[in-house]
């Protein structure tokens, strides 16, 4: 645990309310100028008006700010960072016209990134390529992400990338159990592929995970075999999470909110019903817009979640198919500039938000006294350069539990 004082800041912006920030506290973001904050063993022990938090903590190492901004250390609660290769080709077809579901009915998509990932796995560079994946985020300012499994859809690999995802990294990784990503390449049903991931990986993966997630869409899983993986997953104690509404509206939000899931995660296809659905319940509506605009989708309706009051959520869904982007502040850049909402907004749904996804969001995602000493420092005197930059490098600096990344 390292203390660190992180003196000479132009301003620090951090969400006002804690977890689950929605309706007006989603906007609230508070700023204070000319700023420090004081790290001590790991936890933000006094942050505010320098002077103030000198007077205390004065005597800790020093980090000199240079006069720059700072926002909290991003989360970013959806990806898919254990993977092996990549599907370059793929984007090179799809940049010429090819669907991304006709690609994942021919058998490539999903089914190429768990062949590479297969292999990986057997010749051990998964945890690398993770470490090599964990890296990139870290340098965008991301200091805790989710990590999924779901591209071995066997019990080896899945295994294999659950304990890639909780091996020690410089992040902290939240592992969340992929098995009903795709029917499994030896499957031809199904049903017969969820009775054996339920029966032969989910004990073992449980042990590993802290959340289960299943892909409910056409040409993946119907409501009804997602009903029925995530009620075994919550048997064994997962939270649940569901990929639902990217393509077609399939019943996710409703069997989401039945379940009392922690969140439904896409949604660009998601009606008026769902809304109003998602804002009445404390299911997260977590967005994804880095895969909106690479796979061209329509956009998911992040304004009326907003003024409606659901709980909003952003993530990168880093992949190698749909969202190859690990940034979080091209996320908060896409959020403002294509789903309508504010800097601020987009900073909540990336920090606090986030990290109530994870069950993190008692000590993740603000700049406040007993929050985690995980600060992002910004190549700016100005926060919101964290979204206006488009494409940065917006990330000056990234400190997490009060060490320098
Ligand atoms: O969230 N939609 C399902 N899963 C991922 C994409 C996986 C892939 O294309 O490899 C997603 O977009
Ligand atoms: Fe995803």
């Amino acid at each position: 645990m390292t203390s660190l004082l992180i003196d000479n800041l132009a301003q620090y912006a951090s969400p006002v309310a804690p977890a689950p920030a929605r309706g007006s506290a989603l906007r609230e973001v508070e700023v204070v100028t000319g700023a420090a904050i004081a790290i001590v063993d790991g936890r933000i022990a006094a942050c505010g008006p320098r002077d103030q938090v000198l007077r205390d903590h004065g005597d800790l190492p020093v980090h000199d700010a240079g006069g720059c901004a700072a926002i909290p250390g991003l989360v970013d609660c959806h990806t898919h960072a254990a993977f092996g290769g990549d599907r370059a080709g793929e984007f090179d077809l799809r940049s010429q016209g090819a669907g991304y579901e006709q690609i994942h009915a021919a058998g490539g998509g999903i089914a190429a990134s768990v062949r590479d990932t297969r292999a990986a796995a057997a010749d051990g560079t998964l945890g690398p390529l993770l470490d090599r994946h964990l890296a990139w985020m870290a340098a965008a300012g991301t200091t805790t992400a989710e990590v999924k499994s779901g591209y071995g859809l066997d019990r080896d690999t899945e295994l294999a990338m659950l304990d890639a995802a909780a091996a020690g990294h410089p992040i902290e990784v939240a592992p969340t159990f992929l098995g009903a990503h795709a029917v499994g390449p030896e499957w031809d049903d199904a049903d017969d592929y969820l009775t054996f991931v339920i029966k032969r990986v989910m004990p073992q993966a449980a042990v590993r995970a802290e959340a289960a997630d299943v892909f409910l869409e056409r040409g993946a899983f119907d409501r009804d075999q997602a009903e029925r993986y995530l009620r075994a997953a919550a048997g064994h104690g997962l939270v649940l999470r569901l990929h639902a509404d990217q393509f077609s509206q399939a019943g996710g939000v409703g069997l989401a909110i039945e379940l009392g899931a922690r969140s439904v995660d896409h949604l660009e296809a998601t009606g008026p019903e769902g809304v109003a659905a998602l804002a009445a319940s404390d299911v997260a509506a977590v967005m994804l817009p880095a895969c909106v605009i690479m796979l061209d989708l329509p956009r998911p309706p992040a304004r009326e979640l907003a003024d409606a009051g659901a709980i909003v959520a952003l993530a990168t869904d880093f992949n190698p198919g749909s969202a190859f982007c690990h940034s979080l502040p091209l996320v908060m850049s896409l959020a403002c500039m294509q789903l309508g909402m504010s800097p601020a907004e987009a900073l909540v749904a990336c920090t606090v938000n986030a990290a109530w996804v994870l069950r993190r969001g008692d000590r993740l995602g603000r700049i406040a006294a007993g929050y985690d000493g995980d600060v992002v420092l910004l190549d700016s005197d100005d926060w919101r350069h964290a979204a206006y930059h488009l494409g940065g490098p917006a990330v000056a600096g990234v400190i997490k539990a009060g060490r320098r990344l």
